[in-house]
């Protein structure tokens, strides 16, 4: 099959490159040269490189954005024209990921920048430190308590305004609208603290995953990266990392051992998402290209 016909049929983002489900080509891919990875080929679909002017943020706090400062950072593309990109990170809680993201970013791992926080809670952990640290911060749902708060399409359009490009859910509760996932296709990603789909849907969240993990006697947990969908934890797996149950965990001893990982594994696969390194199989399973050996996946 031809690289035109997998991308009208698999890639509703046409940068995103595809790949066949054919052993051969899932384990020994064609390995294009580098400059013709970006250029149109029968098998290689071609990135089109955009590159955007240095950002600028406004204040704005009647539509709920809290507080906005000028998030141009790095404006530098890769050695390969891959243009770095924005990042939204949607939390509720501690943020611990959305840290890890960050600092990553600022260190130079992540070809990309968080330009804008979302949260249902503005006071948590993950709010403060983005106002600490100059990211503005963008209330969604709107509800009654939080009549500040933006609706699904006025979000949406606040996004548009950041120019992001992709969405990391990090610790988010609520569901995402159907009017983002729309507007993003294949550009959202969760993490969630189990090997889905084991422990995963509604109702599994912090605490009550890692206590159904050490109830029911898995010998393994660890965090599991997949794009998000229209429902809880069944949009398609991207990456998992396993950690041991140990007989004498506690879900607190657990939850920690898998949050580590998952600060780990989460700036590796942005990593990867920023680089473009996300290849779609023909069957629509996401996998990760190595940087290394173009040829692997993961
Ligand atoms: C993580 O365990 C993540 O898997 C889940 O929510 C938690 C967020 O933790 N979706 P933190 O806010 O990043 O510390």
């Amino acid at each position: 099959m031809k690289a035109q016909s997998l991308v009208s049929r698999f890639c509703s983002n046409p940068t995103t490159p595809s790949i066949p489900n054919t052993k051969k080509s899932f384990f020994q891919a064609p390995t294009p040269p580098s400059s013709a990875y970006f250029s149109q080929s029968r098998k290689w679909v071609s990135f089109k490189i955009q590159h955007s002017a240095p950002q600028r943020v406004w204040y704005n706090k009647q539509n709920g954005v809290e507080e906005v400062k000028d998030g141009t950072s790095h404006g530098n593309d890769l050695e390969n024209g891959v243009r770095r990109k924005k990042l939204a990170v949607f939390v509720s809680g501690g943020g611990s990921n959305f840290k890890s993201i960050h600092e990553a970013s600022l260190g130079g791992s992540v070809h990309g920048d968080i330009v804008v926080l979302v949260t249902n809670k503005r006071g948590c952990g993950g709010s403060v430190y983005a106002r600490d640290n100059g990211i503005p911060v963008v209330l969604f749902p709107k509800t009654k308590d939080k009549p500040d708060g933006l609706a699904p399409n006025d979000l949406v359009a606040e996004l548009r305004k950041f120019e992001v490009d992709f969405v990391l859910l990090a610790g988010y509760l609520k569901l995402i609208p159907v009017e983002l996932i729309r507007a993003y296709p294949r550009s959202i990603l969760n993490i969630h603290p189990s090997l889905l789909p084991a422990f995963g849907g509604k109702g599994y969240y912090g605490m009550k995953v890692h206590k159904a993990v050490i109830a029911s006697g898995a010998r393994f947990s660890g965090p599991t990266i997949h794009f998000v969908d229209e429902h809880y934890d069944t949009g398609r797996i991207l990456a998992q990392s396993v950690v041991p149950v140990l007989a004498k965990d506690t879900a607190e001893e657990l939850a920690a051992r898998v949050l580590q990982e998952e600060h780990r594994l989460y700036v590796e696969v942005t990593t990867a998402l920023c680089e473009e390194r996300i290849i779609w199989r023909e069957d629509g399973v996401p996998l990760i290209q190595s940087k290394e050996n173009p040829s692997e996946y993961r």
